[in-house]
């Protein structure tokens, strides 16, 4: 079984069709793979409701033509970002009070038509409900075996650690996974990635957070910026336009030509096998780029490959 590859299924349902979700689905298992990453507002902003689930929906009726196969994935979805006026986000994103989370999870569940799921994340940060309501609604759901983990997701570093001590202050379970944009190219200082949310890219603050804290793991979303490593008609954004770049791409070149593999599959590899190791959660619409990605994390970097690779700034 490989731990160190999530499945995005956040286009399942909406861009992907079902019979292509399923495929993909299923080769993720039939190669080892067993996190599936969904939310429960994937993917409103695809949908012509404005409203999410379409995403938890198909995975629930591909478990659901999948006998036994409940038992092979681990299931990880999100609360928090769903609208709750029709595709208008983030002003009425939904949030986490302990009424919403309750909801959620019930409205999870019975999409993906299971009764627990093993990591339920805060998708984002709301700041206008006590932090200490959100500890305990998460807290409830794990003592209650409905979840097995927590993570927190576009979190700022000390309101993690607030929620980390809260969460041990009231003898319930705390976040112990976090969930962050990251890949190996960094843009411009003082911008920030356009795709993410405030505080959403795994900072040198979370790296040094996640390594004093061991039992917290990191998970990379949008670790291949959405195929912008390889694809000449997906050009990087304009934040990426800096000498940094530069040097950068000539080392993930360098290292793709030693090891005969590709620029996505370095940097794969390179999340997984740092210090902290960052588990990508990949975003496929075909079976060669989920076989792309299985090879990418599959690789061992040289303790050279890895110090050219971090030391080109
Ligand atoms: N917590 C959060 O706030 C958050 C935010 C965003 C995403 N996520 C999670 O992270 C997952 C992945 O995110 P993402 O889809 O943004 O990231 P991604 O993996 O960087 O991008 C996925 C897209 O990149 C292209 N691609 C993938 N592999 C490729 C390859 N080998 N060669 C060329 N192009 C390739 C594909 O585009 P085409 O389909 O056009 O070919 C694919 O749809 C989501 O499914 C979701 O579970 C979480």
């Amino acid at each position: 079984m490989t731990d160190n590859l999530v499945l995005g299924a956040m286009l399942f349902g909406t861009v992907q069709d079902e019979r292509r979700s399923f495929e993909l689905l299923d080769r993720f298992v039939d190669a080892g793979g067993s996190w599936i990453d969904t939310a429960n507002c994937y993917a409103f902003w695809e949908h012509p409701s404005g409203f999410g689930g379409q995403s938890e929906e198909t995975l629930g009726r591909w478990l659901a033509r999948r006998p036994g196969m409940r038992d092979r994935v681990r299931i990880s979805t999100k609360v928090g970002c769903e609208p709750t006026e029709a595709g208008r986000f983030p002003e009425t994103a939904e949030g986490l009070s302990g009424a919403v989370i309750k909801n959620a999870i019930e409205g999870s569940l019975r999409r993906l038509g299971t009764d627990h799921v093993e990591l339920y994340w805060a998708h984002k940060e709301d700041r206008a409900t006590p932090l200490e309501e959100t500890v305990a609604a998460f807290g409830e759901l794990v003592a209650a075996g409905t979840v097995g983990r927590l993570g927190a997701s576009n979190h700022a570093v000390w309101r993690l650690e607030q929620a980390r001590r809260l969460a041990r202050e009231a003898g319930v379970a705390a976040y112990s996974a976090v969930q962050q944009h990251h890949t190996y190219l960094a843009p411009r200082p003082g911008t920030r990635p356009t795709v993410v949310h405030r505080f959403g890219a795994v900072s040198d603050e979370v790296v040094d957070y996640a390594q004093s804290h061991p039992e917290i793991a990191i998970w990379a979303y949008t670790p291949l910026l959405s195929g912008r490593y390889t694809r000449t008609d997906r050009p990087l954004p304009e934040e990426y336009d800096h000498p940094g770049t530069t040097r950068r791409l000539a080392v993930l070149d360098e290292v793709a030509a030693e090891t005969g593999t590709s620029r996505n599959q370095v940097v794969l590899a390179w999340l997984a096998g740092g210090r902290p190791s960052a588990t990508p959660i990949v975003g496929v619409s075909t079976v060669a780029q989920l076989d792309e990605a299985f090879a990418g994390v599959a690789l061992t970097l040289t303790t050279d490959q890895r110090e050219r690779l971090d030391s080109a700034a």
